[in-house]
Order: structure tokens, then C-alpha cells, then sequence
């Protein structure tokens, strides 16, 4: 079977709107429909030229016609299998999540043969009860939105799989949604009153990223990891201490780190000859094990901190305590500077967004406000359920780019099953600022997708 596009984010604004006005529905029109119809065939008409900004306004939560759109977010990318339904207006009628904290245990990391097996089991069961959760059935939604990249290939295909069969039985729009866009612009259904542009730190298990969002799908990349990120090296960090990290590394450090002396053990902080707003964690992680080993905790014999002596917990707390002090100082230096490069470039910038699993981390958070404060920003910082994988956040960033006139429409009804998908495993969200390029990530920029904003703007320009 040839490869398809699933051109979510390629088609010019002015094909939503005919998509609208022309597509013979394949069954009466849902109210929220006629509605959309008239919303977007006003916004593309030749005498407003149906262009982001000029959509903007239509998108302002408030109006009663954005509630009447009922959208279901899937999200499959990684270790996580969710869903959720939400309104136009940002109202949540649902939210499951149903992780792999067992295959985590097991493997030590995310296995993506076991991942996809995973998300397959626990996929129809999820989706189905975020529409019971919300009441509503398939036929109610205007319109699905699922992660299409970056991610697992694996696991993303599971996700949009379900999205497309869903939509092809009840004749919906898909919208393919960038899994760290999702992350950022959760933040706008939380708080109603985030304009762009914005700076925004996303941090997670694989990724890093320092981003200026000028608008909805224009996003200039101010830094990223040039090896692994922040969660990456919470999750390591905590296994190698012999944690219980059945709820996850990260939290199950924060929590012992609570007992610790964070000075207590000097970690090198990285990349500090680098004047650029890149992250590497790789170091840190390797000097954490050396930290372990060089101790003789017995904790990579597999004695598990619940066994530990109380000599052998303080000395596992302090490591920890340490460990995340550098972690994060390593993200206020770099998010410092990128606040003032993004105030050079956008003096009007008010928000400072953090979001992402590592987002969840209290002591993350007071840093981080602290940076946001001293530059005059506000912190913006999603609660920890909206920080962690979520379909909330899919359905959400479905809403503003279906709002926005980008979707795909529903799959044509002898679409095979066996169908390859156009999923994008690794997929920038935009292009980098030439100040923050990092030479040392060149060699791993092969097979990779055009970044989210390029490809957006390449559609409004044809
Ligand atoms: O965004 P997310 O749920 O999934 C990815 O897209 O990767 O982030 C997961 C990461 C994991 O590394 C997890 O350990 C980390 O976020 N995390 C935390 C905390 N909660 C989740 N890290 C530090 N402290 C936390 N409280
Ligand atoms: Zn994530």
C-alpha cells in the first residue's frame, strides 16, 4: 500500500472552508457544524484574506459558537495511551490516561514493540470511556484530533489508526496534532487570557525545548538538548537509586530529594562555556551513576531504597537533592538567557510558559518562577495533569488549528486498514534562531520532517 500524506498541516486556511461549503455530509449536519461552516467561509472570504491573524479574533474562548465544537484528542506517542473530550471553549468533559508503569518497571525505559502492544490493548477501552465520561457519543464530536509526531512510529501509528476509523465511520475532520505544540498551548485552555507571543520551556522524557511562540503553528526554536533530556535523566537518575518508580522517576525523586542536602555532592553544571540556550543532560546522568558507585550504595546491586539502612537512604537522598539542583539550575541559566534573547526580539512578550512531565515538579516550578519574576514575565505552568501526557492537550491544539481552518478530511470510506500513515517521529516544531544552532546536533538532523511552522508556512504561501 503507497504511503498517504495526512496533510493536516499542509492545506492553505481557504481549503477548510471549501471543505465545509462542499463536502456532501454523510449524514444531517451536526448543529456545531453549521456553525463552523459559517465561521470559516466568513473567515476566508476573498475580502479578508484567511490568514492566522485574521482568524484570531474568531478564536477568543468566549463565543458561544466555539463551545458548540466538541473535539476527542488521542494521544498514543509515547509510554501513555489517552483521551479526552473537549469543548471549544477549553471546557474538559473528559480526561483517561492509562500508562505503562509496569512495562517502565520492567524494562527500564520506554520498549516500543512492548509500547505499541500496550497502547493497542488499552486503546479502544480509553477512547471509549472519555466518551462516556463526557456523555457524548461519536456522532456528537465535530472532529478528532490525534498526535501524529513526534514520537514512537510504533506507538503514534496505534493512536492514529484509532483516530482515522473513528472518523471514517462517522464522517469526521482529523486534525494531526505536534505532540510538544500540544504541550505549549495546553497552557491557553488553562489560562484563557494567554496571548501570543510567548516564551515557553517544554521539558519531558525526550525533550527539551526552548521555544518563541509568535503565533498559532510560528514557533522559532531558542534551544533544545544536544543529547537527553531533563525527564530522561530524572528516570535514570532514579532507577540507578533504587527507587520505586512505579508512579514514574521523576516524582519519586523529587520526593526523596525532599530529605536530601542538595549541596551535599558538587555536580559539574553542563554546557556553561556554551553562550547559547542548548541543554545537555547526558553528563549529569553519567556523573549521578559515578556518584552511586563511587559511594558503594548498594543500590545498583538492586537493593531497593526500602531495604536501605538510614546511613544509605541520606546518602541516596543527598545524591538526589543534588542531582536535581544542578538539573535545574542548568534550566534556569539557559531559560535566563533565552528570556532575554526573546525579549530582544519581542519586547512585548508578558508569559513565560513551563510545561511538559518535568513541568509537574514543584521544585521546578519555584525556580522557574523565580527567573519569570526577576524578568518581569508571568510563569504560566499547566496543573501537573495537564503537564504529563494528556488527550486533553490533543484536543485542545485540534481546536485551535481546527478553529484556524487546518484539518484533514475524513478518510475516504475504503480506506484500507493496513494503510501507512504519514506519522513524523521526529519533527521540529520550528526552525532554530541562528544564535542558539548547536554544531554538535548536526550529525543527528537525518531523517527528519520540515518543521511544523515551515510547513505551515509553506501552505499559506502557495
Ligand atoms: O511529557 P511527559 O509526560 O512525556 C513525554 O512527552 O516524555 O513527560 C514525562 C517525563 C518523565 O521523564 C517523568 O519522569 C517526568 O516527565 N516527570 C517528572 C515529574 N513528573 C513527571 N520529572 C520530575 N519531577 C516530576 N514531579
Ligand atoms: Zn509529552
Amino acid at each position: 500500500m503507497a504511503a498517504t500524506l495526512l496533510p493536516t498541516l499542509s492545506p492553505p486556511v481557504s481549503r477548510a472552508a471549501a471543505f465545509l461549503l462542499l463536502r456532501a455530509p454523510p449524514k444531517p449536519l451536526r448543529t456545531h457544524h453549521h456553525l463552523f461552516r459559517s465561521l470559516l467561509s466568513s473567515a476566508s472570504s476573498p475580502s479578508t484574506p484567511a490568514t492566522l491573524r485574521s482568524l484570531a479574533p474568531m478564536a477568543s474562548a468566549a463565543t458561544p459558537d466555539r463551545r458548540d465544537l466538541l473535539m476527542l484528542g488521542i494521544e498514543t506517542s509515547c509510554d501513555d495511551t489517552a483521551a479526552a473530550v473537549v469543548r471549544g471553549d477549553g471546557e474538559i468533559l473528559s480526561q483517561v490516561v492509562s500508562s505503562q508503569a509496569d512495562l517502565l518497571v520492567k524494562y527500564g525505559g520506554v520498549a516500543p514493540k512492548m509500547a505499541e502492544e500496550a497502547h493497542s490493548l488499552a486503546i479502544d477501552q480509553v477512547v471509549q470511556k472519555a466518551l462516556d465520561d463526557a456523555h457524548v457519543s461519536e456522532s456528537d464530536l465535530s472532529a478528532v484530533a490525534v498526535t501524529v509526531g513526534p514520537g514512537l512510529s510504533l506507538c503514534l501509528r496505534v493512536g492514529v489508526h484509532k483516530a482515522r476509523t473513528i472518523a471514517k465511520a462517522f464522517g469526521l475532520p482529523i486534525v494531526g496534532v505536534h505532540h510538544m505544540e500540544a504541550h505549549a498551548l495546553v497552557s491557553r485552555l488553562v489560562n484563557k487570557g494567554l496571548d501570543f507571543p510567548f516564551l515557553a520551556l517544554l521539558i519531558s522524557g525526550g525533550h527539551n525545548l526552548l521555544i518563541l511562540a509568535h503565533n498559532l503553528g510560528d514557533y522559532v526554536q531558542l534551544g533544545t538538548t544536544v543529547d537527553d533530556a531533563i525527564g530522561e535523566a530524572y528516570d535514570k537518575s532514579a532507577r540507578w537509586l533504587g527507587l520505586d518508580i512505579r508512579k514514574g522517576g521523576g516524582p519519586a525523586l523529587e520526593e526523596l530529594a525532599l530529605e536530601g542536602d542538595p549541596n551535599a555532592i558538587k555536580f559539574r553544571v553542563p554546557m556553561r562555556q556554551h553562550k547559547d540556550c542548548n541543554f545537555s543532560y547526558a553528563g549529569l546522568k553519567t556523573q549521578v551513576r559515578l556518584a552511586i558507585e563511587s559511594r558503594n550504595l548498594r543500590c545498583t546491586d538492586g537493593i531497593p531504597i526500602s531495604s536501605a539502612t538510614a546511613e544509605d537512604r541520606q546518602l541516596r537522598a543527598d545524591i538526589a537533592a543534588s542531582f536535581q539542583r544542578v538539573a535545574v539550575l542548568h534550566l534556569e541559566e539557559r531559560c535566563q538567557r533565552a528570556v532575554e534573547w526573546a525579549l530582544k526580539m519581542k519586547p512585548s512578550i508578558n508569559n513565560f510558559v513551563v510545561s511538559g512531565g518535568v513541568a509537574s515538579n514543584q521544585y521546578v516550578r519555584t525556580r522557574l518562577n523565580y527567573i519569570a519574576e526577576k524578568n518581569g514575565l508571568q510563569l504560566v505552568s499547566p496543573p501537573p495533569s495537564l503537564c504529563t501526557d494528556n488527550g486533553v492537550m490533543i484536543a485542545w491544539t485540534g481546536i485551535e488549528h481546527f478553529v484556524a481552518g487546518r484539518f484533514d478530511d475524513p478518510p475516504a470510506a475504503d480506506e484500507p486498514d493496513d494503510m501507512q500513515y504519514d506519522l513524523r517521529p521526529r519533527w521540529p516544531l520550528g526552525e532554530e534562531y541562528s544564535e542558539g544552532r548547536s554544531v554538535s546536533r548536526s550529525m543527528k538532523t537525518a531523517r527528519i520532517h520540515p518543521s511544523l511552522t515551515s510547513m505551515i508556512q509553506g501552505s499559506l504561501h502557495k
